[in-house]
């Protein structure tokens, strides 16, 4: 187990979570080939965005509830590949310059480091639309319906109304466009702002799943209450480690939140009132899966994870 597992994740949780980042990135790699890209570069930065490490949480937790109702990995893995394309793609770009400007990312340089800024961009708008092309191909759902609703709902999710807006939100709360100091938000305006930035990917984790296993409304239902748990518990602990974690472990830089003036729970509440409110997240999560009975084990110790986390 890597030194930045916590301690209580158990052998079987470990296991899987590193079987689906295992097959994952041999999907992803082998969809970079697939859709053709003309340039070396091009594919090295997209790669390098896409494969060089990563929790892969967002492709475990796709599987993970589709596994509830009886979709295997190989059925998931498609979706649970198109959602880590977004999800890298908004690291690449959250990294760049002009957003957060940071150097190090999963204890690696960050792309427009490790090649430049116009091919950072590019890599990520790749991956961005990569992961619509896996959507749309046949293995991605049982019939045309599902994926459609698998590409609605990633669009959602990825968008606008979900994590762009929560981006430019994030980058709003840092008075980046106005003169004058950042206004300091309320907890309401924080969670609001981190439920779309990360929360819109996570839950739409749990979305595609269910989507993908045809749950009931009351199954899709207590699934998104976990994932939105889960999804605020994770900015937490996200905000945590810039505080208290270090970047070798952490595998990016820290201590730059409150330094840029960016609106966090921890800022707000503390270190103390923070952990409180993780360990609450966790309780809900779980009590969420009460439904799902013994079949949700891996999904309600993946919340500890995610609230222990250390990178
Ligand atoms: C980091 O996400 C960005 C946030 C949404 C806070 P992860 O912590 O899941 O990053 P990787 O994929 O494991 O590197
Ligand atoms: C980024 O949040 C969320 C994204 C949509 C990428 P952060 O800016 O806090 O993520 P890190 O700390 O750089 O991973
Ligand atoms: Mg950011
Ligand atoms: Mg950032
Ligand atoms: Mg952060």
């Amino acid at each position: 187990m890597p030194a930045s597992t916590p301690a209580s994740t158990s052998p079987r949780l470990a296991q899987a979570l590193a079987d689906s980042a295992q097959a994952v990135s041999t999907y992803i790699d082998a969809a970079i080939t697939r859709s053709g890209v003309p340039s070396a570069r091009l594919a090295g930065a997209m790669r390098h965005a896409a494969l060089a490490g990563g929790k892969r949480l967002r492709p475990f937790l796709v599987i993970q509830s589709a596994a509830l109702f009886g979709v295997t990995r190989e059925q998931a893995l498609p979706a649970a590949a198109a959602l880590e394309c977004v999800h890298c793609y908004s690291l690449a770009h959250d990294d760049l310059p002009a957003m957060d400007d940071d150097d190090l990312r999963r204890g690696q340089p960050t792309v427009h480091k490790a090649y430049d800024e116009a091919t950072a961009i590019l890599a990520g708008d790749g991956l961005l639309t990569l992961a619509f092309e896996i959507l749309s191909w046949e293995e991605a759902g049982p019939d045309a319906g599902v994926r459609i609703a698998l590409v609605a709902g990633l669009a959602r999710a990825a968008g606008a109304g979900g994590m762009v807006g929560g981006q430019m939100l994030d980058l709003a709360a840092e008075g980046r466009f106005d003169a004058g100091d950042p206004a300091a938000l309320s907890a309401p305006a924080i969670q609001h702002l981190q439920a779309l930035k990360t929360g819109a990917l996570l839950r739409y984790a749990c979305e595609a799943g269910a989507g993908l296993g045809r749950a009931s409304a009351r199954e899709s239902a207590a699934l998104d209450l976990y994932a939105r748990a889960i999804g605020r518990a994770f900015q937490i602990a996200d905000d945590l480690l810039d505080v208290e974690g270090d970047a070798g472990t952490v595998g990016k830089a820290v201590g730059k939140d409150a330094a840029a003036g960016k609106g966090t729970l921890v800022g707000l509440m503390g270190v103390e009132g923070a952990r409180a409110e993780l360990a609450r997240l966790v309780a809900e999560a779980i009590s969420a899966l009460e439904p799902f009975g013994s079949k949700a084990t891996l999904l309600n110790e993946a919340a500890y994870f995610i609230a222990e986390r250390r990178n």
